[in-house]
């Protein structure tokens, strides 16, 4: 049984009793945790044209004054003492070298994790008491910062008029924690928080995602279309004489409930490609960044390349697979890539590897299913050559 971090729990006990359910603060997850990265650094990413970021003053031009990134030289000069933060999504991404710091929550599937969220803020620096529709772990990576948490989950949370920032209207807090580095407190969606930097502060945040119920309906009806079925039609054998023939009745409705069902009932395989597609899609604020320009692959190019270098995964991209009775999917960038049954066992390969060596290469290179989804992956920027390659020329 995995040890889940320096709790007492296992992994197994941990997603019992805790996950989506309750709030658990662990101290020293991470023993002698030093922040991998700077404040300077952190400040360095929010100023770049492609990345995510948010500064948030407490008391700016008016209360909770947020400005999107890029930022600019000019807005960290005019900076008060204490009272903001700064925030950067995907840094993960952005810096790869962090990644390693992801693989302890590798338990939890890696389709749920969204990115990695880093924050630096003075004395004072916070976002307000809020919640989030996402679980989250806010390790402590640097300084003190006190969170106040209320246990009772809030589903319909009265907001502070007149304000950009969702922060809530009434906080009562019920547990308050003082997180050193090292410490982490790992949140379910809807647990209000807040968070106040005592001194000068990092705090990471691991969030995961989780697709909505019309974003999936959404999935299965384009994977449908793509592939040409249109599916049944509604019938209504046990017709009963109408009342009001322009009334669509409860037995409409139930027979169109019984059809929905059925569709659904019936679509293992398509909900799985559904899914896939929906949670490896690349999000918008990434799309700059994420994709490598195309280029010339033939399956004999790529015996080449490998020759000459290793094959990376591009970590902007997510990755997953799902099997089926005749073979199974490979999903990257909301794309799905198949392979025959032969190919399966390749799939986690190609999902959790970060390098393909050539001896990689020589064993994909048995199934020409696996090879396919290889290139295809190659020239949607899933995996990339760091060695010259050849371009397409048009
Ligand atoms: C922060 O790092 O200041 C905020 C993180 C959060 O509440 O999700
Ligand atoms: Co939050």
């Amino acid at each position: 049984m995995q040890n889940f971090f320096n709790s007492g729990l296992t992994q197994q006990q941990f997603l019992d009793e805790y996950w989506q359910k309750k709030p658990l603060l662990i101290r020293q997850a991470f023993v002698d945790f030093k922040s991998p990265i700077s404040a300077d650094e952190l400040a360095g990413l929010a100023c770049e044209a492609d990345i995510e970021s948010r500064l948030i003053k407490e008391r700016g031009a008016e209360p909770w004054q947020v400005t999107c990134g890029p930022l600019e030289p000019e807005d960290f000069e005019s900076l008060p003492e204490t009272h903001w933060t700064i925030l950067v999504q995907d840094v993960d991404k952005h810096i790869p070298s962090l990644q390693p710091l992801l693989a302890p929550f590798k338990f939890i599937p890696d389709w749920r994790r969204d990115d990695l969220m880093i924050s630096f803020a003075p004395e004072g620096g916070s976002v307000g008491a809020h919640t989030d529709s996402y679980d989250v772990f806010l390790l402590q990576a640097m300084g003190t910062r006190r969170w106040q948490i209320m246990h009772e989950p809030v589903y319909e949370a009265k907001l502070v008029d007149g304000i950009e920032l969702k922060i809530l209207a009434e906080f009562a807090a019920d547990e308050t924690w003082e997180l050193e580095p090292g410490d982490m407190l790992y949140l379910p969606p809807n647990i209000a928080h807040y968070g106040v930097a005592l001194n000068d502060c990092m705090t990471f945040s691991i969030g995961f995602q989780a697709p909505r119920q019309i974003e999936i309906l959404d999935s299965l009806v384009n994977t449908c279309l793509e592939k040409g079925l249109d599916g049944r039609y509604y019938a209504d054998r046990d017709l009963a004489l109408a009342e009001q023939g322009s009334e669509l009745t409860p037995q409409a409705i139930q027979r169109t409930k019984d059809l929905l069902h059925d569709l659904i009932e019936q679509s293992d395989d398509l909900l799985a490609e559904s899914l896939g597609k929906l949670v490896t899609k690349v999000k918008p604020s990434l799309y700059e960044v994420a994709f490598l320009p195309d280029y010339e692959l033939s399956t004999p190019h790529l015996a080449k390349y490998f020759t000459q270098g290793d094959c990376y995964k591009n970590h902007y991209l997510q990755f997953a697979w799902s099997s089926h009775a005749e073979g199974g999917w490979l999903f990257s960038g909301g794309e799905s890539y198949a392979v025959d049954k032969a190919g399966i066992p390749f799939l986690a390969l190609l999902c959790e590897k970060t390098v393909l060596t050539e001896q990689d290469w020589f064993d994909i290179n048995k199934n020409q299913s696996v090879v396919d989804v290889l290139r295809a992956l190659i020239l949607n920027s899933g995996w990339f050559f760091k060695i010259e390659v050849e371009y397409y020329d048009d």
